[in-house]
C-alpha cells in the first residue's frame, strides 16, 4: 500500500477538529500537536476562533504559551504578536515589524468542536447538522487511539467484520455508494445476535438500518435509520505521530429521554467494544478481497485527495 491511505508521512487536505470549543475561553490561546505539527488556535474578545501553525515566526517557540491581544496573539518570548491572517504585526525592538508570517488555518465551529482545514482555501465542506433536526448533541470524552485515523473512521466501511467480530447479523445485501467524490457510503441491515444486545437496541422485531458515511480522511457518521433514528459523527485526525487517532464522537439524539438514548448506547456498545482491542494492534497490510469493497474504495478516495 503507498499514497495517503494509512500513511505516517502525508496528511490529507481536510477538516479536522483541533480541540472543543470548550478548551478555547475568550480571549484565551492554546496548542495541540495536531497532524505532526504544533498548531495554535485563539479566541478573540468576539468570541471568534483563529488557527495557526504554533510556531513562532521570530524563533520558534510555542505561540500556545502566548497571550491574546487587540491585534492578534503575542507570543511570551519576546513579545512579537502575529496577526489572525498568520502575519506578524510587531515586534517590541523593531520599528517596522518584520515581514514573517505563519500558517493560517480555515476555521469553523460545529457541534461544539472547532474544525480546522490543513490548505490554504477548503476543497470540502465541513460538516453539516444531520438531516431531520432538530437533534440533541452530545459529545462523548476525547478519546486516543494507537491506530491510523483513515482505519479508525474507515470501520464503518468494513461491513465483512460486522459479522464476525461484532456478532452483528446482516439481513440485506449491503449497499455500497460513493454520494461525493470524497465521500464512500454503506448501507446495511441487520441485528446482533446475542438476544440480550437485540432487546437492549430494540431490534428484535424490526431490524437496525444504518448507512456508514466516510469522508475525506477526518470524518465518518453512522446515520441510524432505524429502529430509533440517531446519528454519530466520528473524527479523527493524527496527533504528533500521524499513525495515532485523536477522535471526538458526538452523538445526536432527539431527545435525552431514556427510551432514546438506552438504544442508542447499547447499539454503540455492542458496535464499538471489540473495535479498539482489534485496531491498536493491527499491522495493517491489506490483502482486499471482495467483501472489502467499502474499505478499498475508501482507501481508494484518499488517496487522491489533496495532500498538505
Ligand atoms: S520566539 Fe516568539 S517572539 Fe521570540
Ligand atoms: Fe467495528
Amino acid at each position: 500500500m503507498s499514497g495517503v491511505f494509512a500513511s505516517r508521512t502525508v496528511v490529507a487536505q481536510a477538516w479536522y477538529v483541533l480541540c472543543r470549543s470548550s478548551e478555547l475561553r475568550r480571549g484565551s490561546v492554546r496548542s495541540w500537536d495536531a497532524l505532526g505539527r504544533r498548531v495554535a488556535a485563539w479566541r478573540d474578545d468576539g468570541g471568534a476562533v483563529h488557527v495557526l501553525d504554533a510556531r513562532c515566526p521570530h524563533l520558534g517557540a510555542d505561540l500556545g504559551h502566548g497571550a491574546v491581544t487587540s491585534s492578534g496573539v503575542r507570543c511570551a518570548f519576546h513579545h512579537w504578536t502575529i496577526g489572525a491572517d498568520g502575519v506578524v504585526q510587531s515586534a517590541p525592538e523593531c520599528v517596522v515589524a518584520p515581514r514573517r508570517r505563519v500558517r493560517r488555518y480555515p476555521a469553523v465551529e460545529r457541534f461544539g468542536l472547532v474544525f480546522f482545514f490543513n490548505g490554504a482555501t477548503p476543497t470540502l465542506d465541513p460538516p453539516e447538522a444531520p438531516p431531520g433536526g432538530p437533534w440533541r448533541a452530545v459529545a462523548l470524552p476525547t478519546q486516543r487511539l494507537a491506530c491510523h485515523p483513515h482505519l479508525v473512521l474507515g470501520n464503518g466501511l468494513d461491513v465483512a467484520h460486522l459479522g464476525a467480530l461484532h456478532d452483528f447479523e446482516l439481513t440485506m445485501e449491503p449497499e455500497l455508494s460513493e454520494p461525493s467524490p470524497q465521500t464512500v457510503a454503506v448501507r446495511v441491515a441487520g441485528r446482533p445476535r446475542s438476544q440480550l444486545a437485540a432487546w437492549l437496541t430494540g431490534s428484535r422485531q424490526a431490524p437496525v438500518v444504518a448507512e456508514f458515511r466516510a469522508t475525506g480522511g477526518s470524518v465518518a457518521w453512522a446515520h441510524f435509520e432505524a429502529p430509533r433514528p440517531f446519528h454519530v459523527l466520528f473524527t479523527g485526525r493524527g496527533d504528533r505521530d500521524l499513525g495515532a487517532c485523536v477522535t471526538q464522537t458526538v452523538v445526536f439524539v432527539r431527545s435525552l429521554h431514556p427510551g432514546t438514548t438506552v438504544p442508542a448506547t447499547a447499539l454503540l456498545w455492542s458496535l464499538l467494544r471489540s473495535d479498539r482491542r482489534i485496531l491498536e494492534s493491527l499491522d495493517f497490510a491489506p490483502a482486499f478481497t471482495k467483501g472489502d469493497e467499502g474499505l478499498r474504495r475508501w482507501a481508494s478516495v484518499i488517496d487522491k485527495l489533496e495532500t498538505a
